[in-house]
């Protein structure tokens, strides 16, 4: 009885070792499987050759106008106007048109989407008034204000650039929003500039009494 009791703990114990003291070791051959998983399937790999297309190849090439994901590589779907984001850079003053035939006019709409997009894209970060207090400074991210000197001294073609490129600690945003769309933003980034800094004096006397109103309840 005993021996079978001996024999029955040894033969447990080369199978628990034969089962679970391999696993994880590396082998130059096939893995043993139950079931063949999908791995073991048909299949053609990345930049692999392949039977199937005329040309041989078993990746397609992308469709003609396709763009490759990153700057300076915004294309209208109908392929009908590359955006060269670097030609903006320079601006001083605000295009006359982003896309071929669509002038940019800065008017109320121009600010309205500006706003939805800002606060989409930027507030996160930079804060709903832009004075660089939004959730992420919460967790240590440290966020320029726009309204220092230098921040206001910047030319619409430098905020531009910042925008598509990203600059610092900021990454790009030109993946996340439009051409069109970031001059819109531009636009709403100096409207709060102008909001916070324009004298009490400069205003029409309708909109000081508001802003003075505005003060007092603070
Ligand atoms: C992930 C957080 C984050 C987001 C989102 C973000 N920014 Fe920034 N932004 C920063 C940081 C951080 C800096 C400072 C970069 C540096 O190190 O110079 C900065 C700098 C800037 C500056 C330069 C300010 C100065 O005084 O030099 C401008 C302008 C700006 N961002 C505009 C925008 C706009 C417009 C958007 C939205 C389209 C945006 N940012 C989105 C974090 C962000």
């Amino acid at each position: 009885m005993l021996r079978i009791i001996v024999s029955f703990l040894a033969l447990l114990a080369v199978v628990t070792v034969a089962v679970l003291g391999l696993r994880g070791a590396r082998s130059t051959r096939p893995p043993l499987q139950t079931f063949g998983d999908m791995a073991d399937q048909g299949k053609y790999k990345a930049q692999a050759e392949g039977a199937f297309f005329a040309d041989g190849r078993a990746m397609r090439l992308p469709p003609a106008g396709a763009v490759p994901y990153g700057r300076s590589a915004t294309t209208r779907p109908d392929g009908a106007f590359a955006i060269d984001d670097a030609a903006f850079y320079g601006l001083t003053a605000f295009p006359a048109e982003v896309v071929k035939g669509r002038p940019l006019v800065v008017n109320e709409a121009l600010l309205n989407r500006g706003r939805q997009q800002f606060t989409i894209y930027c507030s996160g970060c930079h804060g709903g008034t832009g004075s660089g207090d939004g959730i992420t400074t919460k967790y240590g991210l440290i966020v320029p204000s726009y309204h220092t000197e230098r921040s206001r001294a910047l030319s619409v073609g430098e905020v531009y650039r910042i925008i598509t490129e990203g600059r610092g600690l900021m990454g790009p945003q030109g993946p996340n929003v439009r051409p069109e769309d970031r001059w819109a933003v531009i636009a709403y980034v100096r409207a709060l500039q102008l909001a916070r800094n324009t004298p009490l004096t400069q205003l029409e006397p309708r909109e000081r009494d508001l802003a003075q109103h505005a003060e007092a309840k603070r």
